[in-house]
C-alpha cells in the first residue's frame, strides 16, 4: 500500500514549539503515523496537555520543558528523548518567529534575537540530533520558514532575513548528510494561530489577507501537518534540501498592514 509510506511505526520525533499551533498540529499528525513523540516549549502545562493528548490515543509521548534559546535546554531535551526513547529519527525545527518592526526601529539585539531564535537554534539542534539519527536508520529533519523568507514586505528585515538563512541552512545541511538524514523546510504562509492572533483580531485586516490569498482563507495548523507528514516519513524518501511553499496559493505577501517608515 502507497499510504504505508507515511507510517512511522517505531520511530520517534522532537517537535520543538509543540504547545499551541502549527507545531502541535505536526507532534499530533506524526503521533497518528505510529510515532513516538517529544513535545516541548517553554510552557509546561501546553506541552504536558498535547503529551496526554497523544498517549490516551495510543501512542507514546513525552513532555520536556525548553526554551530553543538556551543551549542546556536543547541539550537536555535531546537527552531527555535519548533516555526515553533510545532514538531520534525526526526533528522539527518550528519554534521560532519575531515581531514585525520597520527597519530603522528594529535594534540590533532584536536582529541578533532573530537569528538566534529561528537559525542557531535550529542548527543546534540539528548537530546534537544528527549524530542520534546516524547511530541508527538516518533521519529526517524539518525546518518550519516562512513565505517572508523570499517575499519582500515592510516590517520583517529581521524576520525575513532569520528565516531567509534556515532556508539555505536547511540546503546546506541537506547536502552535507544526504543521503542518510534528509534536511526540508516548509515556507509558511498566514496561519491561524496564536502568533497572528491580536492582528487577526482586526476583522477587516483578516478579510484583506483572505483577499489577497488565491485560494480565498488563511491556512490551518492541519495544512500545515499534511505538508509535514511528506517531508518527515519515507513517503519522500527522494526529497532533500527543498523549501516547500504551502501558502494559500500566494506569490506576494498578503500582509494587510503598512509598517514601512522610519
Ligand atoms: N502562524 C503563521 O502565520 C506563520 C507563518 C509563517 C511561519 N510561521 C512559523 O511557524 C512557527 C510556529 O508558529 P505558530 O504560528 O504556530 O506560533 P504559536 O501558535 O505562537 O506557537 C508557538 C509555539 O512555540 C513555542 N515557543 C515560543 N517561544 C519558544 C521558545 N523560546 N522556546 C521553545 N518554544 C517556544 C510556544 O510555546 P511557549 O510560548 O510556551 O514556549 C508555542 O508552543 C514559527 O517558526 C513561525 O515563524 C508561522
Amino acid at each position: 500500500m502507497i499510504l504505508d509510506r507515511f507510517r512511522m511505526d517505531g520511530k520517534v520525533a522532537i517537535v520543538t514549539g509543540s504547545g499551541r499551533g502549527i507545531g502541535r498540529g505536526i507532534a499530533e499528525a506524526l503521533a497518528e503515523t505510529g510515532c513516538g513523540v517529544v513535545c516541548t516549549a517553554r510552557s509546561a502545562d501546553q506541552i504536558e496537555t498535547v503529551a496526554k493528548g497523544i498517549e490516551a490515543s495510543g501512542q507514546r509521548a513525552i513532555a520536556v520543558p525548553c526554551d530553543v534559546n538556551e543551549r542546556a535546554d536543547l541539550e537536555n531535551l535531546v537527552a531527555a528523548a535519548m533516555k526515553e526513547f533510545g532514538r531520534i529519527d525526526v526533528l522539527v525545527n518550528n519554534a521560532g518567529g519575531s515581531p514585525p518592526k520597520a527597519a530603522l526601529r528594529t535594534s540590533e539585539t532584536m536582529f541578533n534575537h532573530a537569528i538566534h531564535f529561528n537559525v542557531t537554534s535550529a542548527f543546534l539542534m540539528s548537530r546534537f540530533c544528527i549524530p542520534h539519527m546516524l547511530e541508527r536508520d538516518g533521519g529526517s529533519i524539518l525546518n518550519i520558514s516562512s513565505g517572508l523568507s523570499w517575499m519582500v514586505e515592510a516590517g520583517f528585515v529581521a524576520y525575513g532575513t532569520a528565516k531567509a538563512a534556515l532556508n539555505h541552512l536547511t540546503r546546506l545541511l541537506a547536502n552535507e548528510f544526504a543521503p542518510r538524514v534528509r534536511v526540508n523546510a516548509i515556507a509558511v504562509g498566514s496561519v491561524e494561530t496564536d502568533a497572528l492572533g491580536p492582528f487577526l483580531e482586526n476583522g477587516d485586516l483578516k478579510q484583506k489577507m483572505e483577499s489577497l490569498t488565491p485560494m480565498g482563507r488563511l491556512g490551518t495548523t492541519d495544512d500545515i501537518a499534511l505538508a509535514a507528514l511528506y517531508l518527515t516519513t519515507p513517503a519522500s524518501s527522494w526529497v532533500t534540501g527543498k523549501i516547500f511553499e504551502v501558502d494559500g496559493g500566494t506569490v506576494a505577501s498578503n500582509w494587510p498592514l503598512d509598517l514601512s517608515g522610519v
